[in-house]
């Protein structure tokens, strides 16, 4: 078959690609999320080319796209509450909604379900094409079945050429990972794929929503997935991919003793690497992730990757989406090398990441109190002390002895004076810092936790695993910071307003957790953390 190559700024071309589907032909479009190879959703036939084209089994269902909310009305039996305020909410984007179909959307769209999935996509292109087509477009991604989804127009012409009627140049798409998926046919909200609106967005319109299992483990035999694409091997590269669960330190160790393996990798971790490298986005770029993950995959195959370790990503945000997406690919194949957890604490001062330290420590974890080791006497050796005085002036030492009122108060005059600082103690902190987890390892320790005020400023997170922010709301903070370092409240507040806004935790965090006075059950909360951790840490 002849492939026609189409242009996405050209009126005259979005034209001939709506009278192609029009007439029942195939045709790749550029969406928000992935490209999708699009047919009339209302034609058996033509759906039935999609089914072909791509080698897709015919139990599952497609998304059918439309260009206005009001056509939602047609091709739903009934539209609950919850789907109003979604649509209000998420469309045009990457959101699709499942509900009871009507007799107008053919099973082969539904894969034989009694259900259609809906998206109003959030690209012109695509519902310029919709329009033009005069019909609601059904439309997979557009690759061949079981290979990484379409986001750059190059993906989809190595997968389609020849086997469709016309492909649509659009350029890269902006979100990266496939939409959403949400179904309203069952009783409570679910959520059935993970995609670019993030799980938080959604309880923030929905209140309560269920995760369908699927999401995040292999589903057991004889378990039926709500969303039937869950069961299938998918967006796989060629290359085998194997997941890391370490913290950035100890992934780049075990994958540079592999002789035969490539890297997919944070950018953070490409100074470690001995091995060929591929970079999926930042380590608390969950966003970025999703833009480059296909791409990323589509990368390994051209660089004839055999095996690629991949750095796990959290599960936070944007996140879940690609963790999901990432987990397929390597077939669930995951590999936590050390046998342990290390989890970074962090939060804004007066969080209370101390007390949360010592549940922790209750509930059998090692941990290791950062600010302990800053303050034993023996962390500053001669040399160190000598350096301090040349930096800071000699009577920062006084009979042999810091003074650290002294230090600090000439350190933290300038930005330079507290890099400096942090230049000439921070490796010997870290020394003490891995000296006290050693130990928590060698004593067969499988969550280990750092309680470091400057977890991140000291590069301690290279170390961790998992991050856990505790947070708590300000009025408890304030007089937490007022009793602990007995401040009046406009020095509190001052101190308060010195730290990093709140999303600066939360957004690199695994894990919230939080610590209000009335702030809910938090032996619970931290007990169901480890619990999970060992049991990955084990497993
Ligand atoms: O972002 C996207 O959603 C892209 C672009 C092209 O819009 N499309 C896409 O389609 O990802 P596809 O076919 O690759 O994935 C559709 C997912 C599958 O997991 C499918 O099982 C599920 O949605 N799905 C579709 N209809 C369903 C239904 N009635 N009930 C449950 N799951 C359904
Ligand atoms: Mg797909």
């Amino acid at each position: 078959m002849e492939t026609l190559i189409l242009d996405a700024h050209r009126e005259r071309d979005i034209q001939r690609a709506g009278a192609i589907l029009n007439a029942g032909g195939l045709v790749a479009i550029p969406t928000e999320t992935v490209y999708g190879l699009a047919a009339n959703a209302l034609r058996e036939e033509a759906v039935r080319g999609i089914f072909a084209a791509k080698g897709r089994p015919g139990d599952n269902p497609l998304i059918v796209h439309i260009s206005a909310v009001s056509q939602m009305y047609e091709l739903a039996q009934h539209v609950p509450e919850e789907a109003v305020r979604l649509a209000e909410a998420f469309w045009p984007g990457p959101l699709t909604i499942i509900l009871p179909k009507r007799a107008c959307v053919p099973d082969i769209t539904s894969g034989g379900l009694k259900t259609v999935a809906l998206r109003l996509p959030d690209h012109k292109v695509a519902r310029a094409v919709i329009e033009a087509a005069g019909v609601p477009l059904a439309a997979p991604s557009a690759n061949l079945s079981g290979r990484p989804s379409p986001t750059a127009f190059s993906h989809v012409q190595q997968d389609l050429t020849g086997r469709v009627d016309a492909l649509i140049d659009g350029g890269d798409c902006p979100v990266g990972v496939e939409s959403t998926v949400v179904s309203l046919c069952g009783g409570k909200p679910a959520l059935l794929r993970p995609g670019g609106v993030t799980l938080q967005a959604l309880r923030d319109v929905l209140g309560d929503i269920a995760v369908d299992p699927a999401v995040l483990e292999k589903l057991t035999d004889g378990r039926t997935a709500a969303s039937p694409g869950m069961k299938y091997t998918h967006y796989a590269p060629k290359a085998k991919i194997i997941m890391v669960d370490a913290s950035p330190v100890e992934y780049a160790a075990y994958v540079n003793e592999k002789a035969d393996g490539h890297a997919l990798c944070f950018e953070e971790d490409v100074p470690r690497l001995q091995v060929p490298q591929v970079c999926y986005g930042t380590r608390y770029d969950g966003a970025g992730q999703a833009r480059r993950l296909f791409s990323a995959l589509h990368e390994l195959d051209a660089a004839g990757a055999g095996t690629a370790y991949a750095h796990i990503p959290s599960k936070n945000g944007m996140g879940l989406a690609v963790y999901n997406r990432l987990v397929r690919a390597a077939g669930f194949r995951m590999k936590n090398p050390g046998g342990h957890h290390v989890v970074g604490l962090t939060g804004p001062s007066g969080a209370g990441k101390t007390a949360v330290a010592k549940i922790m420590e209750k509930l059998g974890c090692g941990v290791v109190d950062c600010d302990e080791i800053t303050r034993a006497p023996g962390i500053y050796d001669a040399a160190c002390l000598k350096e301090l005085q040349a930096a800071f002036g000699e009577d920062v030492v006084q009979e042999g002895a810091l003074n650290r009122g002294l230090l600090a108060a000439r350190a933290f005059r300038t930005e330079e004076g507290k890099e400096l600082l942090n230049r000439i103690t921070h490796p010997r902190i870290l020394g003490g810092v891995m000296a006290a987890y050693e130990a928590h390892v060698a004593a067969g320790c499988r969550v280990i936790v750092f309680d470091a005020p400057t977890l991140f400023e000291a590069g301690l997170d290279s170390y961790c695993s998992r991050i856990l922010a505790v947070v708590a709301d300000a009025q408890t903070r304030l007089s937490r910071i007022m009793r602990r370092d007995g401040l009046d409240e406009a020095s509190a507040r001052l101190r308060m307003q010195a730290q990093q806004e709140l999303s600066f935790f939360v957004n690199r965090a695994d894990h919230v957790v939080e610590n209000s006075r009335d702030g809910g059950d938090l032996n619970k909360r931290l007990g169901s953390i480890v619990g999970g951790l060992r049991e990955k840490a084990e497993g």
